[in-house]
C-alpha cells in the first residue's frame, strides 16, 4: 500500500460509491478505512489480498518546465496526428532548438558523440535534419538500432512525419525483412544488418552518414561496428559518423573515437519519485499486477499511463492474462484499462497499438521488455513499475554454452526505467525491490554483451572482412580471450578456418548466410548430401523465432495429437519441422490446414520468407537446389555436419551427456523423441529452465560422427563402452 500525502486531494474517484465497501472483486478487496472515513470522507484505503507496501525512497531531480508539460499532455490525448500536428510535435522536441548548432557541429567534425535523454528526438530527428540539410545528396543516411522493433517503429514514425510511404525514402532493414528500395535515403536498421553490409561493401560507399544509435546499449554488434566504423572513417574523410547515446558517460565513447567532441542535448525531465517495496517480493509478476491495479484504482485516469517492465514475451502474456482476469471482476465500475504489450516478436500490426491515442477517461498500461528502457519512447507514461529483472545473455567460454537468464538489472538500468515516468510531467516509479537491494545488490552498469557472448559469428564475420588478428582487435572493451579462442576452435572444427586460422572456401560460403555458423555449415554441407532444398526448409523453420505450434488449454490433447502426427516413425524434431513445412506447401498454403494442425499462421509465413531468402543465398554461393526427401539419412548427416559439436549420448533413463565437455542434459518435453530416448542424439540448442534441456533433437548413429567429423571423433571414442569419455581436440593456432 502506498499513499502520497500530496495526492490526497486527488484520490477520490470512488469515495462516493458506497457499494464498493468490502466488496470482494476478483482477488481484490476495495474497502474504505471506516475510522478515517468518518473524519475525512474523501480518503479511502485500497486493500488487496497480497497488498504491496512501498516506502518513498528518494526523488530523482529533473528540470521542471511547467509550460511545456501542459503542452505535451494536451498533445498526448489528441486524436490521430495530422501532418501539421506532427510538424508541431517535431518542433516541441528538446533537440529542435539545437538543430542549427548540431548541424554546424556535424559539418565541423567527422565524428561526433551525441548525448541526449531518451525521447529528446535523436533517433527520429537527426536523420531528418541531415536529409533537409542536403546530406542525402551524397549518399544514404544509415541509423542503427540494437532492436528490431525499434528499427521498424522509428522508421514508421519518421515516414509519417515526412508524409511519405514507408519503404520509399524512409525504410528499415532487419534480418530477413528488408523494407527499403533504391529510393531509400534514410535507412533504419539493426546493428547486425549494418555489420553484414560491410561484407558486401567494405567501405560503405553508398552512405554519407552513419549514426550508431543507442550506443550505450553496448550490444555485441554495436561494439563490433565501433571498430569497423572507426576504421573506415580514417580513409573516408567524406563520411560523417555519429555515435549517439542516452546516458551521460559519453567520455568513454569520445576517448575511443580519438577524442571526438561530445554534443549534449539538454533534456527536459521532471522529478520522479522513487518508491521501493518495504520487503522483497517473492512473486514479482503478481506484485506488478497488484501495483498496477492499486495505481489505476487510486489515481485519476487522465493523470497518466502505466509502464511495467517485464523480461520477455512469456511474462508479458502471463501478466496480460492475470490483469484481464482481475479487471473482469471489476466490470464497468472502474475506468477502462487498456493493455498494450510490446516485445520483439510481437506482430508488426500489433506494435503500433502502444502509440495509438486512447479514449478519454481510459488509461493505458504498457507491458514491455527492456525495449521501452531507452529504444522506444511512449508518451504519456506517468507511472513506472520496475520489478528489477531482465533477460540477459550469459556465456561460459569453458563449456561454450550460451544461455538467456532472468537476471537482476543494473543501477543504470533502474535509473533509466525510473526516468521513463518523468518525461512529460512529474512521475513516479514503483520498484518491486527494496532500497537496500538497489544500493547494495545491483551492479552499477550492465556488462557489455561482448563480454558475455559466444563470439563465433563475430569472428567469422571479421575473418571474412580480412581481419586476421582478431585477438588484438581494437575493441572498446576487449572480450575474454578465452571466448575468442573458443570461437576460433569451433570455426576450425566446422571447417570454416584452416589450422592457421585462415578463412577456407567453406568458411567464405558460410559467412554469406546471416545465421549462426553451425546453421550455415549445415546448409553448406547439404550440397554434399544432395538435400539443400530440405535443409533450407529446416533452417528456415529453426530461425522463425516464434513458436510454430500452439496448444490451447481446452484442446491440449487434440493439439498434441496433431503435433505428433508430424513425428510418425520417430523421425526426430528436425525432420518433423520439415514435414510441417512440406505438408503446408502441399495443401497450397491453405488456411484450413492451420486450424486442423494447431499451427501459427504467422510463423509459417515467416518461415517461407526466410526460406526464400536462403534459397537466394544458395545461388549466391553457387550451391544448386537439390532434393532428397526420401533419404532421411542424408538429411540427418547434413544436420550433423553443422551440429556435431552438439551431440549427446544417453547415460541412463533419459539422462544425457554432451560429448564435448560433458554436461548433463535432458530431452525437452516438447520433443517428439521425449519417450523414444535414442542412445545418440544431436540437438539444436540448450535451454535452461528447471533443468538443462536439449531442444530440437534428432537421433544419430555414432559412426556418422567419425565419418563426418573425423578431426573431432575417433572410432574408439564412439564405439563400445558407454562410459568412455569422448573427446574433441581442435589443435588450433590462431
Ligand atoms: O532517440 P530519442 O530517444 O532521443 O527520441 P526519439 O526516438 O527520436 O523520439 C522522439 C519523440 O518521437 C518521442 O518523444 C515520441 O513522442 C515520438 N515517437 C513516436 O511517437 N513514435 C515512435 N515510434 C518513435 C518516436
Ligand atoms: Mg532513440
Amino acid at each position: 500500500r502506498y499513499r502520497d500525502p500530496n495526492d490526497e486531494n486527488k484520490v477520490k474517484p470512488f469515495a462516493e460509491q458506497e457499494s464498493w465497501e468490502e466488496n470482494q472483486i476478483g482477488k481484490a478487496i476495495l474497502k474504505f478505512g471506516s475510522r478515517d472515513r468518518k473524519q475525512k470522507s474523501d480518503e479511502f484505503e485500497l486493500v488487496f489480498e497480497n497488498q504491496i507496501e512501498f516506502i518513498k525512497a528518494e526523488v530523482m531531480d529533473g528540470r521542471s518546465d511547467k509550460r511545456e508539460s501542459v503542452e505535451l499532455t494536451e498533445k498526448s490525448i489528441m486524436a490521430k496526428p495530422t501532418f501539421d500536428k506532427l510538424q508541431d510535435e517535431r518542433k516541441s522536441l528538446p533537440i529542435y532548438r539545437y538543430k542549427d548548432k548540431l548541424l554546424r557541429a556535424i559539418n565541423d567534425h567527422q565524428i561526433l558523440v551525441i548525448v541526449g535523454e531518451t525521447g529528446s528526438g535523436k533517433t527520429t530527428q537527426i536523420p531528418q535534419y541531415l536529409h533537409e540539410a542536403g546530406f542525402t545528396k551524397f549518399g544514404k543516411i544509415g541509423c542503427t538500432q540494437p532492436r528490431r522493433v525499434a528499427a521498424m517503429s522509428v522508421a514508421a514514425r519518421v515516414s509519417q512525419e515526412m508524409g511519405i510511404k514507408m519503404g520509399h525514402e524512409v525504410g528499415y532493414s532487419i534480418r530477413f525483412e528488408d523494407c527499403t528500395c533504391e529510393k531509400t535515403v534514410l535507412k533504419y536498421m539493426t546493428d547486425g544488418i549494418l555489420l553484414r553490409e560491410f561484407l558486401g561493401e567494405p567501405d560503405l560507399a553508398s552512405y554519407s552518414v552513419l549514426m550508431v544509435d543507442e550506443a550505450h546499449e553496448r550490444t555485441l554488434s554495436t561494439d563490433v561496428l565501433f571498430v569497423l566504423v572507426k576504421d573506415i572513417a580514417r580513409f573516408r574523410p567524406d563520411l560523417k559518423v555519429l555515435i549517439s547515446s542516452a546516458t551521460l558517460d559519453a567520455e568513454k565513447f569520445s576517448d575511443y573515437f580519438d577524442s571526438a567532441p561530445i554534443f549534449y542535448v539538454p533534456g527536459r525531465r521532471y522529478p520522479v519519485e522513487i518508491h521501493n517495496t518495504k520487503a522483497p517480493e517473492a512473486d514479482y509478476l503478481d506484485a506488478a499486477v497488484v501495483t498496477a491495479l492499486q495505481i489505476h484504482l487510486t489515481q485519476p485516469p487522465g493523470d497518466g499511463d502505466i509502464l511495467i517492465f517485464l523480461t520477455g514475451q512469456e511474462e508479458i502474456e502471463n501478466v496480460e492474462d492475470i490483469l484481464k482476469y482481475r479487471l473482469r471482476g471489476f466490470g464497468s465500475k472502474i475506468a477502462e484499462l487498456i493493455i498494450c504489450p510490446i516485445y520483439s516478436n510481437l506482430p508488426t500490426e500489433l506494435q503500433a497499438k502502444i502509440f495509438e491515442p486512447i479514449p478519454q477517461g481510459a488509461r493505458k498500461v504498457v507491458l514491455a521488455t527492456n525495449i521501452a528502457e531507452t529504444s522506444l519512447t511512449i508518451d504519456g507514461i506517468k507511472y513506472v513499475i520496475d520489478p528489477g529483472f531482465c533477460k540477459m545473455k550469459s556465456y561460459n567460454p569453458r563449456t561454450g554454452m550460451e544461455s538467456l537468464l532472468v537476471t537482476p538489472i543494473s543501477k543504470a538500468s533502474a535509473d533509466q526505467r525510473a526516468g521513463r515516468s518523468g518525461r512529460t510531467s512529474p512521475g513516479k516509479c514503483f520498484r518491486l525491490y527494496t532500497a537496500y537491494t538497489y544500493y547494495n545488490d545491483l551492479e552499477d552498469n550492465t556488462v557489455p554483451e561482448i563480454k558475455r557472448s559466444n563470439l563465433s559469428n563475430v569472428v567469422l564475420t571479421l575473418k571474412s572482412l580480412g581481419i586476421h588478428n582478431v585477438v588484438n582487435f581494437d575493441f572498446m572493451d576487449p572480450p575474454p580471450e578465452e571466448s575468442i579462442l573458443k570461437a576460433l576452435e569451433l570455426l576450425y572444427a566446422l571447417g570454416a578456418l584452416n589450422k592457421h586460422g585462415e578463412l577456407t572456401k567453406v568458411g567464405r560460403r558460410m559467412a554469406e548466410f546471416p545465421l549462426d555458423p553451425m546453421l550455415s555449415k549445415m546448409i553448406v554441407a547439404s550440397d554434399k548430401y544432395k538435400c539443400s532444398a530440405e535443409i533450407i526448409s529446416i533452417a528456415a523453420m529453426l530461425s522463425v523465432g516464434s513458436s510454430i505450434f500452439y496448444s490451447p488449454k481446452n484442446r491440449k490433447v487434440l493439439a498434441d495429437n496433431a503435433r505428433m502426427n508430424f513425428h510418425v516413425g520417430n523421425v526426430g524434431d528436425h525432420i518433423a519441422l520439415l514435414n510441417v513445412y512440406n505438408s503446408w506447401k502441399e495443401t497450397d498454403y491453405s488456411t484450413q490446414w492451420y486450424y486442423e494442425n494447431f499451427i501459427q499462421v504467422r510463423s509459417m509465413k515467416r518461415a517461407r520468407d526466410i526460406r526464400d531468402q536462403l534459397k537466394g543465398l544458395l545461388e549466391r554461393v553457387e550451391i544448386g537446389l537439390s532434393s532428397n526427401l526420401k533419404d532421411t539419412e542424408a538429411i540427418k548427416k547434413a544436420i550433423i555436419a553443422g551440429f556435431f559439436p552438439h551431440s549427446a549420448h544417453m547415460q541412463k533413463n533419459g539422462l544425457y551427456r554432451t560429448i564435448k565437455l560433458p554436461q548433463t542434459v535432458y530431452i525437452h518435453p516438447s520433443s517428439g523423441l521425449l519417450h523414444a530416448r535414442p542412445s545418440w542424439v544431436v540437438y539444436h540448442e540448450l535451454v535452461l529452465t528447471s533443468k538443462e534441456y536439449m531442444r530440437q533433437v534428432t537421433e544419430l548413429k555414432p559412426e556418422w560422427l567419425v565419418e563426418i567429423a573425423p578431426h573431432c571423433f575417433k572410432l574408439k571414442d564412439v564405439a563400445g563402452s558407454d562410459s568412455k569419455k569422448q573427446t574433441c581436440e581442435g589443435d588450433l593456432v590462431s
